[in-house]
């Protein structure tokens, strides 16, 4: 059998991660900063997090969630604390889209309502009712597109209220700094008029802070800038540091009840035992505030150079823009100086996604390369 092609390949194969860097089988070293699509926020491989999910294999790796698992209890305790939603509820799963889709899901059951308000550009996962909310009609089969969606541009409340004001809207779901698209984001005023809006219809407000979240924009959740508390916060990516986890952390406004939510896998042992070492790793070695020094650094370098026409995004959750394609740019960075980046929806923005635990030197090797590429290739916008 061979694989089904749906991903265009680079010609590299890492066998093993270490921190900021990536050994593929011929013994070459990568710089990581792209962190697997924003995924690796302890960096590879970390010794406290590998001894975690040995330990817990060792002990028990799963069993179903029709008995007591007190690591998930353990997991909501400190992922409340961490994040200051202590009053709130977890729900674990497996997926970014997953938490979506049961965001979603209870925002319909509780409103009894199923249209939602998404914006352009987002990207909320590729599962029914996530990828029927991600502006990017390609991904959306027709089986998808049963559900009753209104994408409208960020940061106009007026459009908002008036799609909000017909009263059939269960669900308005917002990125905290978007990811695929390319770094856009909501301002301050709107994040607070969607809060006020939401309250004022009866609507439940979705932060997907899927990519934007654990820290990686300097602050826990990235809508955390805003001083909004949402009603749903959806989590993946960073949290398992490659461990595949994702969850939705619940106002106390919705109800649980028996059989309203639920899955095989989500919130198994290994899963909790990797998440509350990434949260442990995070506490004990104070990377948000590694994410704020680092960020400010690469921020500082970025504004020297020219070509980059502007900077996107918030803490290690950055775009550069360029007035060209960065698809030829980001083939020279990795075949040429062995630095893994990201694309984006837009095709001229550089997507920057390290580990929270890079340092400056590493910032300084990156720019070192962008500026030799830049001087020896004419990129032609
Ligand atoms: C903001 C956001 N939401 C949802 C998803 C979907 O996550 P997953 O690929 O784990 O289903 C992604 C993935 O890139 C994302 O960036």
């Amino acid at each position: 059998m061979k694989l089904f092609d749906v991903y265009p390949l680079y010609e590299v194969t890492p066998i093993k991660g270490n921190d900021m860097v990536v050994t593929d089988n011929k013994g070459q070293d990568y710089l990581d900063f792209y962190g697997g699509h924003g995924v690796i926020s302890i960096g590879h491989s970390h010794p406290y997090y590998v001894k975690s999910v040995e330990k817990q294999l060792e002990a028990i790796g799963f069993y179903s969630n029709a008995v007591q698992n007190p690591l998930q209890v353990q997991l909501a305790e400190k992922l409340g604390k961490m994040s200051g939603y202590s009053d709130f509820s977890l729900f674990l799963c497996n997926s970014g889209a997953e938490a979506n889709e049961n965001a979603l899901k209870l925002a319909s059951f509780h409103t009894n309502k199923n249209k939602v308000i998404a914006f352009e550009n987002s990207f909320h996962g590729r599962t029914s009712a996530a990828v029927s909310v991600t502006d990017n009609p390609k991904i959306i089969a027709p089986i998808n597109s049963c559900n009753p969606v209104t994408i409208l541009p960020l940061n106009n409340s007026e459009l908002v209220e008036k799609a909000l004001s017909k009263g059939d809207v269960c669900a308005v779901i917002i990125e905290g700094i978007q990811g695929v698209g390319g770094l856009d984001e909501g301002t301050t005023a709107f994040f607070q008029d969607l809060r006020t809006l939401c309250n004022k219809y009866n609507v439940i407000l979705i932060a997907d802070e899927i990519q934007s979240g654990y820290g990686r924009s300097g602050k826990f959740f990235a809508h955390q800038y805003h001083t909004i508390q949402p009603d749903i916060i959806s989590v993946a990516k960073g949290m398992g540091n490659g461990f595949p986890v994702g969850g939705i952390l619940i106002s106390p406004k919705l109800k649980a009840s028996y059989g309203l939510l639920g899955t095989t896998f989500g919130g198994n042992h290994l899963a909790c035992a990797a998440s509350i070492a990434v949260l442990e790793v995070i506490e004990n070695e104070k990377l948000l505030d590694n994410v704020n020094e680092v960020s400010a650094y690469f921020i500082e370098k970025a504004k020297q150079i020219p070509q980059v026409k502007k900077i996107k995004g918030k803490g290690l959750m950055l775009g550069l823009e360029f007035d060209f394609e960065v698809a030829e740019l980001r083939k020279q960075l990795i075949y040429n100086y062995h630095i893994f980046t990201g694309g984006a929806s837009n095709k001229n923005l550089l997507r920057i996604l390290p580990p929270m635990t890079i340092s400056k030197e590493h910032v300084d090797v990156f720019f070192d390369a962008l500026i030799k590429i830049l001087k020896s290739t004419n990129f032609k916008s």
